[in-house]
């Protein structure tokens, strides 16, 4: 285990004591203040921040106790408190005390001290309680800094944008969120649909319940029912047990419904069922579930067009066009590629631990030019793929490249751009035929006119399940 150093704060008014104590306590490594004046610990304890404050119960200015207590008061109503909230960077308290007055020290124990020790004792045992309060400490500040951090999630979803555009989805994604109605996400490949999806379940009252996420186009046909609604044993071949459907798993929270254009007719009449009445029986089942949750559909295909082809239920698409968010292809919201730029290269190069200070500024105006017709996706495997190949602290054009982008200045590694814009035009033409074909392998692999053997090793190539 790592030596956890710490600031610690100690008071005793037995100058004997204290420096004795100080010493041992430096010799292990932590930084110590000490004083012997109760009002200087006071003082002290208003001026600065420290991971620990060990006091003397008896001293003849102001009790230990006395001084806990102003202490935790000062930092648990925010007066003098460094920081956010309550306890935000409160010391652990530890207290000493003679046999005389134990009760004085369980009384700090109430009061939140981490622990007392009884005089006399042992250096060890000193140490030993410092190095679990210091534990401790060390655990809050990460809890701290988590939730901290998750909030700021919270508050930008994850969603990075500069565009009014984005401002509008942001804030519609946003308003819907407090309600339970139903939404529907439609934008081409990579716009960030799903990005959306979850931030409107992590905004909403029923955040702490599932969001359950249903691609249909990846689910066949024959099994999508089931996986939708559940199934009881011997429902059809192969229903060995009796399975809970993804509507019943979501029951209180979110059903995410991805790529929704891609279900069947029959199956849409099924789905609408549930979204009128709120209610279905498990495949094979005689009684009928209740459920109470918010649903999110997500499509890239344009339903009303297939409305009017037939291909989709007229009667759904109301159903589920109750709050549209319709995000654009970030060619039409171009302001955003700079910030998108500059949070996938930090977290890349976290991810990847690369030095990557910024990007060359006549790579970032390509990048800009560019058309992405896998939006946002397209863009972060591009810049993951930069991140990777940069050995400097700047990206170059030597490490960009983009299908279609014609920059003449572009000649660095011209075989390695060629590889990887054949990985590229592969692996996007391979989701989009699977996508088409309704995540049905066959049909996919006949769609681009390969075998279904060959389809397998894309899909383990590329990792596309
Ligand atoms: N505005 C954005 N800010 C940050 N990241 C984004 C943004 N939009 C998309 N992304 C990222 O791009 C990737 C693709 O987004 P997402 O999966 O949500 O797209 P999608 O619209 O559901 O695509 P598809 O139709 O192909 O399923 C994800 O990694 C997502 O986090
Ligand atoms: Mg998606």
């Amino acid at each position: 285990m790592p030596k956890l150093r710490g600031s610690i704060l100690l008071v005793d008014d037995e100058e004997k004591i204290l420096k004795a104590l100080g010493r041992a306590l430096r010799e292990a490594g932590h930084e110590v203040v000490e004083t012997a004046s109760a009002r200087q610990a006071q003082k002290l304890l208003g001026e600065r921040t420290f991971d620990l404050f060990i006091v003397d119960n008896v001293m003849p200015e102001k009790s230990g106790l006395e001084l806990i207590r102003e202490y935790v008061g000062s930092t648990s109503d925010g007066r003098g408190a460094v920081g956010l909230g309550p306890s935000e960077d409160r010391a652990q308290i530890v207290m000493m005390t003679a046999h005389a007055t134990v009760e004085s020290a369980i009384e700090a124990m109430k009061l939140g001290a981490f622990d007392y020790l009884q005089k006399p004792f042992e250096i060890d045992e000193l140490l030993v309680v410092v190095r679990r309060a210091l534990d401790l400490q060390r655990l809050r500040t990460e809890y701290r800094y988590l939730l901290s951090e998750r909030d700021e999630q919270f508050d930008h979803y994850g969603i990075i944008g500069a565009s009014r555009a984005m401002g509008e989805v942001i804030q519609r994604a946003e308003l819907v969120a407090e309600t339970k109605s139903t939404v529907l996400i439609t934008g081409e490949t990579g716009t960030g649909k799903e990005l959306v999806a979850r931030a409107i379940h992590d905004r909403s009252a029923q955040r702490d319940m599932p969001l359950i996420k249903v691609n249909c186009a990846a689910i066949p046909e024959t099994l999508l029912e089931s996986e939708l609604f559940g199934h009881v044993r011997g429902a059809f071949t192969g229903a060995v047990g009796t399975k809970k459907g993804k509507f019943a798993l979501a029951d209180g929270g979110t059903i995410f419904l991805d790529e929704i254009g891609t279900m069947s007719l029959t199956l849409q009449s099924k789905l609408l069922r549930v979204l009128q009445e709120r209610e279905f029986e498990p495949l094979g089942a005689e009684r009928t579930e209740r459920v109470d949750l918010r649903v999110i559909a997500a499509t890239n295909r344009d339903l009303r067009q297939m409305v009017s082809d037939g291909k989709f239920q007229e009667d759904l698409f109301y159903r589920l066009n109750v709050i549209p968010i319709a995000i654009p292809p970030l060619r039409e919201r171009r302001e955003d590629i700079p910030p998108l730029v500059e949070h996938f290269l930090r977290k890349h190069a976290q991810r990847t631990g690369r030095r990557i200070e910024r990007i060359d500024e006549g790579v970032l105006a390509d990048l800009q030019q560019y058309d992405w017709p896998g939006n946002v996706r397209e863009l972060e495997n591009t810049i993951e793929r930069a991140v990777v190949l940069t050995p400097g602290p700047v990206v170059t054009s030597r490490a960009i490249s983009i299908v279609g982008a014609a920059s003449p200045q572009a000649t660095g590694l011209p075989s390695l751009k060629l590889r990887q814009n054949i990985e590229w035009v592969e692996r996007e033409t391979i989701r989009r035929a699977l996508e088409n074909a309704g995540g049905v392998k066959k049909d996919a692999a006949e769609l681009m006119g390969i075998s279904q053997r060959a389809l397998s090793y894309y899909l383990a190539k590329y990792r596309i399940d």
